[in-house]
């Protein structure tokens, strides 16, 4: 196999002299300022939805899951979704071709032991442009297995992102060697540090750690948690962020695989800060037990969750949820969300339309500040 070339399938608008090319613009020759990301969802986005937001301009994260043993079903349909993104970015006929999209994985079962002689070979197959790490064990870190992992991304060639929700967990993963690291505040959608803040504080907090100690690496910041419109994008650029990631708002997007009961649910509710919760009986409930003690994740407030806090047992609880799935009855399902539901109503859009909008909307309210402000 020769050495993978970087795809060029979009203008790189970045570089059109208004707005300067980024350290992020330059890992990802693509892009167009400012740099929308959608977040990988398990279950929710895909590879279609994936190339869409690339195709934008945007940075589509493939979610793959979290499974890593040898004949997982996750990476045999990550490969699917690979293809997908390929032939949606109109490179099947270039294998060797760098896809500018990126995988995310979650790292928290004990069989990411085996991401390397599993994971590995399915990117060096497919080749995305990058990869995106998110939620190990803490214990995993301290033994230097994710950084063994980021270094063996690096060797084929990978941009590696790395989704954090602590100014500490920043560090650690810029000293493992992370090109982009994601700081995740506690108004995202699913999975997350229990103990955290709001991307208003964490987001200058983290680039500022960077700029003081990795000022030689020039690692990227992006901003995820609670944007999910231009305003908020706006809002993220200012606090330093150099591009954002939004899960939530994607959730919506044509491509997606969301149904249409969560559409719906989704669409009619507001008020993040009461309707959605960070905990995890969330995973309690549907008996997700592979997260460490140190993550918890944010959804909306379903029935479950309102029998809980009512003093409901969680055996009565857990045949409650048992007994509406088997009467295929959806109101107990979790549906993981950020508390910018809110803001999230309109009808269903193409992936690529939510990017563009998202683009123009930011930056024709970060000109409407600077020239209220001249
Ligand atoms: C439905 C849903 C599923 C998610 N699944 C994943 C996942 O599989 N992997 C991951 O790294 N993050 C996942 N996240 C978190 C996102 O990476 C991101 O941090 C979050 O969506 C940003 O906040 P927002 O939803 O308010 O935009 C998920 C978020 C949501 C809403």
């Amino acid at each position: 196999m020769g050495s993978p070339t970087t795809s060029t399938t979009t203008t790189p608008a970045a570089a059109d002299g208004k707005t300067g090319v980024s350290k992020l613009n330059a890992l990802f020759p693509h892009t167009v300022n400012p740099v929308i990301v959608s977040a990988p969802m398990f279950w929710t986005t895909n590879g279609v939805i994936s190339a869409e937001v690339s195709k934008a301009g945007g940075i589509g994260i493939i979610p793959a899951g979290f499974l890593f043993q040898p004949g997982s079903y996750q990476l045999t349909d990550l490969a699917t979704e690979l293809k997908a993104a390929r032939e949606t970015l109109g490179l099947a006929d270039e294998p060797q071709t760098r896809i500018p999209v990126g995988v995310g994985f979650i790292l928290a079962h004990p069989s990411t032991e085996h991401f390397l002689e599993t994971a590995l070979p399915v990117l060096q197959t497919h080749l995305p442009q990058a990869v995106w790490l998110f939620a190990p064990n803490p214990q995993d870190v301290a033994a230097g297995k994710i950084r063994r992992i980021i270094e063996a991304l690096h060797a084929s060639g990978f941009v590696v992102m790395y989704q954090v929700g602590t100014v500490a967990t920043a560090r650690g993963a810029a000293a493992d060697g992370a090109d982009v690291i994601i700081a995740q505040g506690i108004d995202a959608g699913g999975h997350q540090n229990a103990a955290g803040a709001g991307i208003v504080s964490l987001v200058p907090e983290v680039v500022d750690m960077l700029k003081a100690e990795f000022a030689d690496k020039e690692t990227v910041a992006l901003a995820a948690g609670g944007v999910a419109d231009g305003r908020g994008v706006a809002a993220a650029l200012q606090l330093g962020a150099d591009g954002v990631v939004l899960g939530s708002r994607f959730c919506l997007a044509k491509e997606a695989w969301t149904p249409e009961f969560r559409r719906k649910l989704i669409q009619e509710t507001v008020d993040g800060g009461t309707s959605t919760i960070k905990s995890t009986f969330h995973d309690d409930i549907q008996a997700t037990a592979i997260w460490p003690s140190v993550y918890d994740g944010r959804a909306i407030r379903g029935p479950y969750f309102e029998d809980h806090v009512a003093g409901v047992s969680f055996e009565e609880n857990l045949k409650r949820y048992e007994v509406a799935k088997e009467n295929k009855d959806n109101s107990r399902l979790v549906t993981w969300m950020g508390t910018g539901v809110g803001l999230i109503n309109a009808d269903a859009q193409p992936a690529a339309e939510i990017v563009r909008e998202l683009r123009e909307e930011a930056k024709e309210r970060i000109r409407s500040l600077h020239s209220a402000f001249q």
